[in-house]
């Protein structure tokens, strides 16, 4: 059985429903504070998925869960992942993440469960000094979101010294869509990410959207990023259990389009997508913000074989497919 802490969000639930494809076993771990017992439903009526509530803060429930079941290997999603919320609480960031995933891993060893594959982020890299960033770039976390992701890094590679602990990292850039069908998608409360957001002002949700700064240093002056499709991304974790699987190593991998665009450049591609035009204000920057993040992903691509095959317009087709079904209050499919 492969353990998925997380798998009632929004990525967690992605990767799921991409292993299921594969005949894979799951049991998703999750509190359900950011998670939707909806979407776990969901996955439920599509393959062999158990769930079992609850917290990584709660090393009893962490022992119970590895008691009952027969875990293989672990995905490990489970996080807080707003990064304004992260600068204005940072210690709930820090206990939640860091001290939750080093219950989690320790509870792992004790168990002789030593492969997982972690969910780290491009926060991690904070400003950038060259683009596209590969992995060897510095670290410099510049929101305590990417600093409590950086610190379950170092941890990770550390409890490989000692304890022969096998992890893969992957450092997802921005991530955007969701499922073909629209059975799961993006799902937050609230809701803070881009593409959502201006989707939600396209079919009246909210009045108007809000651009986050038009005063960096980019070409428009808003923030530039790599938005990779949620499928895309949910693939790359089964390519990361196989390659756990067959190398026995840990490694990091970064996973993006390799590609940058702009908040005004989303906004435009909303617009074509929606087909009418969205009431948009500038505003200040958002605490926290990095002005441009994209990936270089050469190294998923040769050693994990894997690529990106949906294209941002796919991406954002879906996601409002997915805003409409949200909108009529219908999550189960
Ligand atoms: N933005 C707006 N208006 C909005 C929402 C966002 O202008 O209403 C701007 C932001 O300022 C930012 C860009 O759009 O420049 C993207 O913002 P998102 O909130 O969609 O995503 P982030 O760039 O903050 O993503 C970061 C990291 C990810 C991490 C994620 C967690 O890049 O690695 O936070 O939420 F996973």
């Amino acid at each position: 059985m492969i353990l998925v802490t997380g798998g009632a969000g929004y990525i967690g639930s992605h990767a799921v429903l991409s292993l299921l494809k594969d005949n894979y076993e799951i049991l998703i771990f999750d509190n359900l504070e950011r998670g939707h017992i909806e979407t776990v439903e969901t996955l439920q009526k599509l393959g062999k998925v158990t769930f079992f509530k609850g917290d990584l803060r709660k090393a009893d429930d962490l022992e119970r869960v590895f008691k009952q079941y027969n875990i293989e290997s672990v995905l490990h999603f489970a996080a807080f992942a707003l990064v304004e919320e992260s600068v204005k609480e940072p210690f709930k960031y820090y206990k939640n993440n860091v001290l939750g995933s080093v219950n989690l891993i320790n509870i792992m060893l004790k168990n002789n469960v030593k492969n997982i594959v972690f969910s780290s982020s491009c926060a991690t890299y904070g400003e950038p000094k060259y683009f596209p960033i590969d992995e060897k770039h510095p670290q410099k976390p510049i929101n305590p979101y990417g600093e409590a992701k950086l610190e379950v890094e170092k941890i990770l590679l550390e409890y490989d010294k000692l304890y022969g602990l096998k992890s893969v990292i992957l450092r997802y850039f921005n991530v955007a869509g969701c499922d073909e069908y629209c059975r799961i998608g993006e799902w937050h409360e609230p809701e803070t990410h881009l593409i959502p957001n201006i989707l939600k002002c396209a079919t009246n949700k909210e009045k108007i959207f809000k651009i986050y700064g038009d005063d960096y240093n980019t070409p428009d002056g808003t923030c530039i990023r790599d938005y990779v499709n949620v499928e895309d991304l949910a693939d790359a974790h089964k390519l990361a259990l196989e390659y756990l699987k067959k190398e026995n190593k840990s490694d990091i991998f970064n996973l993006g389009t390799e590609k940058g665009n702009s908040v005004k450049e989303i906004f435009d591609i909303c617009e074509k997508t929606v087909n009418s035009k969205v009431n948009r204000e500038i505003t200040h920057r958002r605490a926290g913000d990095p002005a441009i993040l994209y990936a270089d992903s050469a190294k998923a691509k040769k050693i994990l074989g894997w690529k990106p095959n949906r294209t941002l317009e796919e991406s954002i087709q879906r996601a409002f497919e997915w805003e409409k079904k949200m909108q009529t209050g219908n999550y189960i499919s």
